[in-house]
């Protein structure tokens, strides 16, 4: 039978009945009296059950000093009442097991207080910490959120692929996937393309690679979330995303996980309603189902979070195009790293300036520069923008980046070629153009960007199990 977790031992566990428990130690306190208190942990909530264990248990003084912060142990007993103010319940122990031990002098997590950049050292340790139980619950919650959300309203999960041949930001951020030889590649010995002149530049020859092609890990699901969603009706990816963008930032991963519903028949606006309904889903469900990991981020790391987030459920939208945005930036006075001026990119000072000083709230910037934005965007009658929108987040900037797409295929086709991309590539995707093409839109939203505005953590690298960043892929 399993056994009972700890969360519900807490919430439901009646005074008088046996249980069983087994989990990690937390701390050991002895008494003078002949008995212990163990602080248990199970990573089912971030509260401990107390146990109380008396030295007339059979085995006491043999197993008790094993009984050490990180060790594991099982536990029978029986759960009584607790005189102590800080838990409704403790269980007394008739047996105590050791499963297993973990030396009080190594053991990594024997002392509190680590730094965020050790523990990433040992991540495969972290997660039995408050903060890092805490996140992996509340990531645990936003998934579950995300899927309820789609599934509510009829939309479909689809699996696109990881491994592709098209690079759909147009970005050129991707990492190569190959079964080439790369030292045979170095050593002048790999499969080079045969040229009539002597001076080119020897090149890799990628029909002899794995797939016939180069091919590489994708940046986005999107446009074979296209594909399904003129077919199928509203669909939906959730998966894993690949950037190889050195950007060594606390709000860039190499390796992140992104959700993206793609819809026919949408158009911006109803694009824009979607993002913001999702949003405010996702921090709802997590402020309802997660109360006492919130209020532990509440209090720990970030004394702001549960007013933010509040706010965020009580307001609209800020509705902005990209050209009042400029406006707004370069009238309110403030200096710049990155001057403003219409056709910039938005760095992340503007953007936080704008959401947290300006409009403190989410705001939804619409309408790009055609310019700064990838082939797939519809454009615009005035000829410079495109229907893109950013969702922007106090705290954390850009969470959301969407638009509706490019339905008109002469124009997709002038546009993939002022963006120097190659239509063949993409046959597939202009098909969609050419047999019976509709309006229609989706959006990306990054799930660590979303955690991070949801804990008040501050560095990406600690809302991912694994974070993958330039110069570091460990464990
Ligand atoms: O704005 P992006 O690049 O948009 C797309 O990829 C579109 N194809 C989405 C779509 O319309 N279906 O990325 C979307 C979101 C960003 O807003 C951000 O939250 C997240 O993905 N993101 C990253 N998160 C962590 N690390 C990175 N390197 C990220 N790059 C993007
Ligand atoms: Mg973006």
């Amino acid at each position: 039978m399993p056994l009972p977790r700890i969360a519900q031992i807490l919430l439901e566990g009646q005074p008088g009945t046996a249980i069983e428990v087994a989990g990690w130690v937390r701390t050991r306190r002895d008494n003078k009296g002949g008995f212990s208190f163990i602080e248990l942990n199970d990573g089912s909530c971030m509260s401990n059950l107390q146990i109380v264990v008396d030295s007339s248990v059979p085995g006491y003084t043999e197993t008790i000093k094993l009984v050490t912060t990180g060790a594991s142990i099982r536990v029978a007993g029986e759960l009584k009442a607790s005189p102590g103010a800080k838990q409704r319940v403790e269980l007394h122990a008739q047996t105590l097991t050791l499963l297993g031990p973990a030396d009080a002098l190594k053991y990594p997590l024997q002392k509190k207080g680590h730094s965020w950049e050790f523990l990433r050292e040992i991540a495969h340790l972290r997660p039995r910490t408050n903060t890092f139980g805490a996140i992996a619950r509340v990531r645990n919650t936003v998934c579950y959120s995300i899927h309820r959300f789609f599934q509510e309203r009829g939309f479909l999960y689809v699996h696109t692929p990881i491994i592709t041949t098209s690079d759909c930001e147009g970005a050129g951020e991707m990492f190569q996937v190959t079964t080439l030889d790369l030292d045979k590649v170095a050593a002048g010995k790999g499969p080079l393309q045969k040229s009539d002149n002597p001076a080119a530049a020897p090149a890799i020859d990628y029909t002899q690679d794995f797939f016939g092609k180069k091919a590489s890990l994708t940046v986005s699901g999107q446009l074979e979330g296209e594909t399904f969603a003129t077919a199928v009706g509203p669909v939906y990816t959730f998966g894993p995303t690949f950037r190889a963008e050195n950007s060594n930032t606390t709000r860039h991963l190499a390796e992140f996980w992104m959700i993206e519903p793609e819809m026919p028949f949408y158009e911006l606006t109803d694009n824009m309603q979607l993002a913001e309904d999702f949003i405010k889903t996702i921090v709802r469900d997590v402020l309802r189902d997660r109360t006492e990991d919130m209020e532990f981020f509440n209090e720990r790391i970030d004394k702001t979070i549960l007013a933010t987030l509040k706010n965020i459920l009580d307001h609209d939208f800020k509705r902005v195009s990209y050209t009042e945005a400029v406006e707004i930036l370069t009238k309110c006075g403030q200096t710049w790293e990155y001057p403003v001026e219409w056709g910039i990119n938005l760095q992340a000072e503007h953007e936080r300036y704008l959401t947290e000083k300006h409009f403190g709230q989410p705001i939804i910037v619409y309408d790009y520069p055609r310019t700064l934005k990838p082939f797939y965007m519809k454009c615009n009658a005035d000829g410079k923008t495109v229907r893109a929108m950013d969702v922007l987040v106090p705290g954390v900037g850009e969470i959301i980046g969407g638009s509706q797409r490019e339905e008109d295929l002469d124009t997709l086709l002038a546009r993939m070629q002022e963006c120097h991309l190659n239509p063949e590539d993409y046959w597939w995707y202009v098909d969609l153009r050419r047999y019976g093409t509709v309006p229609h839109a989706g959006f990306g939203l990054g799930l660590e960007r979303v955690l991070l505005l949801l804990t008040g953590m501050q560095n990406i690298r600690d809302v991912i199990p694994y974070p993958r960043f330039p110069g570091s892929a460990d464990f």
